[in-house]
Parts: C-alpha cells; sequence; structure tokens
C-alpha cells in the first residue's frame, strides 16, 4: 500500500508536437450544461466564494460555488447576484415604488450592489428609472423616487428583446446606458444595460442558456438541504454541491438519490471521497461529477484529527476508476499551477481551490495587517470557529459535542485580483500541457506519465543553492 501526493511525482516531459501555447485548449465539459474554459473552481467556503469571486471566476471561464455557511435567504442572493451581473437582457429587473424615498434608495442599492432601479405602479406599468447620478447630489433623504426620477416619457424603450449587435447599435445610437424592454400596454418586460452587452461579448466566460454566468451552490446532508435546494434552484444555480467531509457516508449516497429524483434537471457534484469505491457508489447514486479530496486542503486538520485520508495524487487515480466517466474534481492541496497539472494529469478534469484564492480581493473579508504585511483571513469550514458563526443564537446542544477537523483562523498573504492569478494558472497549464505533448486535457490524460521522486529531487524541484533576491 502506497499513497502519493503531489510533491511525490513529478509528469515526464514528452516529445511534443506544440509550436505555441495557443494551440493548446483547457477546456472541458463537466456536464452537457456546465463547459468550462479553465478548469478551475472555488471551493466553497466561507473566505472563498460568494458572488465576487463567482463572478471574476465565471469570466474567466472557471467556476464558482458559494458557501452554505450562512442562512437560505443570503446564500440564495449570492447566486441572484451572480446571475443578474452580466445577463444582456434582465427578466426581473429590481423594481420600487414611486413613493420609495430616497433613504430607502440607497439603502437597497448598497444591499444589492445595483446603481440604478426601474420604477413601477402596483400593475408593473414602468413609470420612469432612476440612476445613481439622478440622486448623489440630493440631500433630501425623505424625497420620494417620483421627484427624481426620469419618467417615462422621456425614456428609450423596446417592444421585445432584441439582438446583441442590435442592442450595441441602440446604445450607440441613443448614447444611453439602459434600455427597458415594455409590453405595448406599457408593462415592465425586462431591461437590457449597456454594461451587460459589454461584457456579453467576453467569449472566455462560463455562462448558462440565457447568456448569464455561471455559478454553483453548497448543499449539506442535515435538515435544511432540501428547502435550500429549492430556493437555489429557483434563484437560478446551475449546479448543485452536495459537500460533506465524508462523502462515502451512506447518509450521503441517500441524499445524493433524493436530490437526483427532486431535482433531475440540474448537475449535481458530490464530494468528497478519495477510493474507487466511494466514487463508484456515488456515481451508482447518480452523482453527476465526483469531488475528490479527504484531508489534503491548507486549512484542513482531519488527518491529524481522525488519521484518516487518502494522498492526493492516489486519490485522483483511485477514484478516476471508479468514477468511469463521471468527471471528477481534485478538491484541496493544491499549491501551485505544477500541482493543478499534476492533478489533471491524474484524470481530473478540474481542480477546486481554496487557499490559493482566499488572499484575493475578490475572496470574501476584510484585508487586514499582520506582523507588517497585508493579509485576509482563511479558516476551515469544519473549524470549531466556522461551526460556531454557523449556529450563532441558535442555542445548539450539539456544540459541546462537536469535534473540529479544521483550522480556526488563517492569515493569507494579501495578492490582489483573482484575475491575475488566472491569467498566471492559465499560463502554467498550458505549459503543463505543452511538456506532456498534449493539445487538450484529453490528451493529457492519455500521454501523462508520472515519476515518482525522492527527497533529494523535491529538493531539487525549487530554486537552491542561491540566495533569492
Ligand atoms: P485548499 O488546500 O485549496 O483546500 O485550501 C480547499 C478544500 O479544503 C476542504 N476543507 C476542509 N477540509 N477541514 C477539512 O478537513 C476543514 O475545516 C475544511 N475546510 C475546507 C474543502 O474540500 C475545500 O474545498
Amino acid at each position: 500500500m502506497e499513497g502519493l501526493t503531489y510533491d511525490d511525482v513529478l509528469l515526464i516531459p514528452k516529445r511534443s508536437p506544440i509550436k505555441s501555447r495557443k494551440e493548446i485548449n483547457l477546456s472541458i465539459e463537466l456536464t452537457p450544461e456546465i463547459k468550462l474554459n479553465l478548469p478551475i473552481m472555488a471551493a466553497a467556503m466561507d473566505t472563498v466564494c460568494e458572488s465576487a469571486m463567482a463572478i471574476a471566476l465565471a469570466r474567466m471561464g472557471a467556476l464558482g460555488v458559494i458557501h452554505r455557511f450562512n442562512t437560505i435567504e443570503k446564500q440564495a442572493e449570492e447566486v441572484k447576484r451572480v446571475k443578474r451581473e452580466e445577463n444582456y437582457f434582465l427578466e426581473r429587473p429590481l423594481t420600487i415604488a414611486p413613493k420609495t424615498r430616497l433613504k430607502q434608495i440607497i439603502e437597497l442599492s448598497e444591499k444589492l450592489n445595483n446603481r440604478s432601479f426601474l420604477i413601477v405602479d402596483s400593475e408593473n406599468k414602468l413609470l420612469g428609472l432612476i440612476s445613481k447620478r439622478d440622486y448623489i447630489f440630493e440631500t433630501d433623504l425623505e424625497k420620494e423616487v417620483e421627484e427624481m426620477m426620469t419618467p417615462f416619457e422621456k425614456l428609450i424603450c423596446v417592444n421585445d428583446f432584441i439582438s446583441l449587435p442590435d442592442a450595441k447599435q441602440f446604445f450607440r445610437q441613443h448614447k444611453i446606458e439602459k434600455l427597458p424592454v415594455v409590453e405595448k400596454d406599457g408593462k415592465l418586460k425586462g431591461l437590457i444595460t449597456a454594461k451587460d452587452v459589454i461584457q456579453a461579448t467576453n467569449i472566455r466566460a462560463v455562462r448558462d442558456k440565457k447568456g448569464r454566468l455561471l455559478v454553483g451552490g453548497a448543499l449539506g446532508v442535515k435538515s435544511d438541504c432540501y428547502e435550500r435546494a429549492r430556493e437555489l434552484v429557483s434563484a437560478g444555480v446551475d449546479i448543485l454541491v452536495l459537500d460533506i467531509a465524508h462523502g462515502h457516508l451512506e447518509v450521503c449516497l441517500e441524499t445524493t438519490r433524493e436530490l437526483k429524483k427532486s431535482f433531475p434537471w440540474i448537475p449535481l457534484m458530490v464530494g468528497n471521497i478519495a477510493t474507487e469505491e466511494g466514487a463508484r457508489d456515488l456515481r451508482e447514486a447518480g452523482a453527476d461529477i465526483i469531488k475528490v479530496g479527504v484531508g489534503p486542503g491548507a486549512v484542513c486538520t482531519t488527518r491529524i484529527v481522525t488519521g484518516c485520508g487518502v494522498p492526493q495524487i492516489t486519490a485522483v487515480l483511485a477514484a478516476k476508476k471508479g468514477a468511469q466517466d463521471v468527471p471528477i474534481i481534485a478538491d484541496g492541496g493544491i499549491r501551485t499551477s505544477g500541482d493543478m497539472v499534476k492533478a489533471l494529469a491524474a484524470g481530473a478534469q478540474a481542480v477546486m481551490l481554496g487557499n490559493l484564492l482566499s488572499g484575493t480581493d475578490e475572496a470574501p473579508g476584510r484585508l487586514t495587517m499582520w506582523n507588517g504585511r497585508k493579509v485576509k483571513l482563511y479558516r476551515g469550514m469544519a473549524s470549531f470557529a466556522a461551526y460556531e458563526n454557523k449556529n450563532k443564537g441558535l442555542n445548539n446542544k450539539e456544540t459541546e459535542y462537536f469535534t473540529a477537523e479544521g483550522v480556526d483562523q488563517a492569515f493569507v498573504p494579501y495578492k490582489g485580483p483573482v484575475k491575475d492569478l488566472l491569467l498566471a494558472w492559465q499560463g502554467g497549464l498550458k505549459s503543463g500541457l505543452s511538456y506532456c505533448g498534449a493539445k487538450n486535457i484529453k490528451e493529457l490524460w492519455q500521454k501523462a506519465e508520472f515519476v515518482k521522486i525522492t527527497q533529494a529531487s523535491l529538493r531539487e524541484n525549487a530554486p537552491h543553492d542561491v540566495e533569492q533576491a
């Protein structure tokens, strides 16, 4: 019995036909609905992925999974934020009543991260539009929106959703940023925005059939699972992620079957497992995608607390056998783009990252100073701190029996915008595939060959015998 992880192996360089990294295609199909252009996912952790991270990732062709360590309402709102962000036509734009006061508009705009609202009457007839520039210098917080809005008569509107080129033409011709769609009787049907039209031309982004960015939502196996799933689905989530530390528990198999019965049209990712049998059982239970990794994560203490786990390369290789043609995701323990290439080469369709994303602008949480350095907080979701936060105010008797399997509070260096990191990793992934002679991930699975290394070569792998300036 031998278990190997990322640092135990290297990929053997192969004869390669590749002339330029432009020839390499990193896209991957997880399900017919979920295709990624960059095989990276954000972990469903409260210090990693809410809407800002999911939006940034989807724009780059990757996927964020909104964490479940908050109320169902808050999680569903985060999903809606992603779905609203880049839909070049919004079927249900945000609306307010004509008597709404300025102070309420300001509150709403902060809460929903939205700068303009359409004003409708009780029959959903469009009365006007208000944007930040209409009230930015207004001092009377009690003023009603109907006194400040641009009235319907002055708005440029269309009667139906129009094509992307036509929308561009409209914005150019009329020098406007918002184009309401109204029925002939004046009832509001939707909204097209200039910002979304610009974004919609980004071909790298991953989108649903309506042009909205893709996003996942996590669930646990506990009591609120089905209600959470229902709310996430009605918020427009593209993939449900059943997320449990030991995904080979029978209750997880049962929940997988039930979720597939209740929501057969929504792709379901389930994990985590680390064995061939675990992957086989999840596949047989109906999982559409299987997540692999027991204990490799940067803030995991599972292996220390329980003595259980499987080193990640071995786990991915084993899971691939059990999963057969069900895609697998290598979750946890990835520290470099080289590790990502190794995870894909072992059979994963994509990698899931927590630590590597947690120091970026888009990760939830404030930037702080620690020992003179800019840092952000990162913590394990099975930590006592995360558990206490989730059960705040619930007077949960189980708290006294809770056994933590994660680090309560870790600081990670601040890393700036996630896009810069994604671009660097994309470069590393493409170079890795090129060394292996592979033009895409499927070819990588066929051509990759690992060599097991020694402690001496581990030293040789990194810069050595020099003082780095
Ligand atoms: P990285 O190494 O990218 O790993 O930070 C992210 C993954 O770690 C898992 N995770 C945990 N595992 N205790 C654990 O044993 C925890 O408290 C914990 N929190 C997160 C999770 O699979 C995540 O995607």
